[in-house]
């Protein structure tokens, strides 16, 4: 890995007492509305991941909650005191190299290894372009905004690239892919690398459900070819508020994905306000109930032993 960082924050677990939603094994789309009750879906079929553990967050619509997603569950998971790798595989600005302060401390001229690199360069290594965080456990592997390159020129190897560093890398437990919104060349290559896939969806956007086909096939298709083993771990209903449509949203979700965590991560304006402030939520606003959704996801999907 790269240089160190002296300056290290500890991330806490989360006391059990604290208003987790429930689990529930079956998605409630039949009781009276007024009878239904926000849970977790935990299909009774649902393996935990075991370690180490490559995940892809993905959807081709834009700002559903990938970067969210990924990073909430990362801070999680290192809050258990797991070892987790974020890839940054956005090639635009406002992405999680920015979140995490990546980018406001490199200066333009001193530019350094990033993921374009392991992309165009078959000589450079996963531990050149693995950075430490300010955060104990968790390591970054940052881009610019070139990393559309990749997409545009596809260098040789491209489909096979992540698979070959990150499959065989155990300085982690967990590395996290959070792609962009394509299903280009980078996606791809992050669908071919992983073990699972988590799917954020907007909570109330009926579009989101639709748009799903898109990335259904080049799942199947990346199935079908070059990862036989990837699943469909989790679906994220994000931005979720109590409602018809988000009910019926996680209902479609649950039959398009049935051996999948269905999550709803509830909707809470301190991300924005996180974001801004380049904090992680799980820091920012500890008591939310959107940290909460991510923590117990997290454990749901890592087998941490769910909190009660
Ligand atoms: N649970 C939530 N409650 C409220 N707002 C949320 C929630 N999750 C995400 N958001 C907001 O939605 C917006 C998009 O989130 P995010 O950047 O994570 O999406 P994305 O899918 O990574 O976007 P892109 O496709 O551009 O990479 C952000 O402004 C974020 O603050
Ligand atoms: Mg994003």
């Amino acid at each position: 890995m790269r240089e160190t960082q002296d300056l290290k924050v500890q991330v806490a677990p989360l006391s059990d007492d604290l208003a987790f939603l429930d689990i529930v094994t079956e998605w409630d789309v039949e009781s009276a509305y007024q009878h239904w009750k926000t849970g977790i879906l935990v299909p009774e079929t649902f393996q935990a991941a075991s370690f180490p553990r490559v995940v892809a967050v993905c959807n081709q619509k834009g700002g559903v909650g990938k970067t969210t997603t990924a990073f909430e569950l990362a801070m999680a998971l290192i809050a258990h005191g797991l070892r987790v790798r974020i890839v940054d595989a956005d090639d635009q600005e406002a992405s999680v190299s920015v979140w995490l302060r990546y980018l406001l401390e490199a200066h333009p001229e001193d530019r350094r290894l990033n993921l374009r690199d392991l992309f165009f360069d078959a000589k450079v290594k996963l531990a050149e372009v693995s950075y430490p965080t300010p955060y104990e456990g968790l390591t970054l592997v940052p881009s610019y905004p070139d990393l559309a390159d990749v997409n545009a020129k596809h260098p040789t190897g491209t489909d096979t690239c992540l698979q070959h560093h990150l499959r065989k890398a155990d300085d982690v437990d967990v590395t996290i892919i959070d792609c962009g919104p394509s299903l280009g060349a980078m996606t791809v290559s992050a669908l071919i690398a992983a073990d699972d896939v988590i799917i954020p969806v907007q909570g109330a956007s009926g579009l989101d459900v639709r748009g799903a086909g898109a990335l259904n096939r080049t799942i199947a298709t990346v199935q079908e070819r070059m990862n036989p083993d990837l699943r469909v771990a989790a679906a994220v209903l994000t931005d979720f508020e109590r409602s018809k449509i988000a009910r019926k949203i996680g209902g479609s979700l649950a039959r398009a994905y049935p051996g999948a965590v269905i999550l709803p991560a509830r909707t809470n304006v301190k991300i924005g306000e996180a974001q801004l402030a380049k904090e992680p939520l799980r820091l920012f606003a500890p008591g939310s109930t959107t940290v909460l959704d991510y923590d117990k996801g997290a454990r749901i999907l890592f087998g941490l032993g769910a909190a009660a």
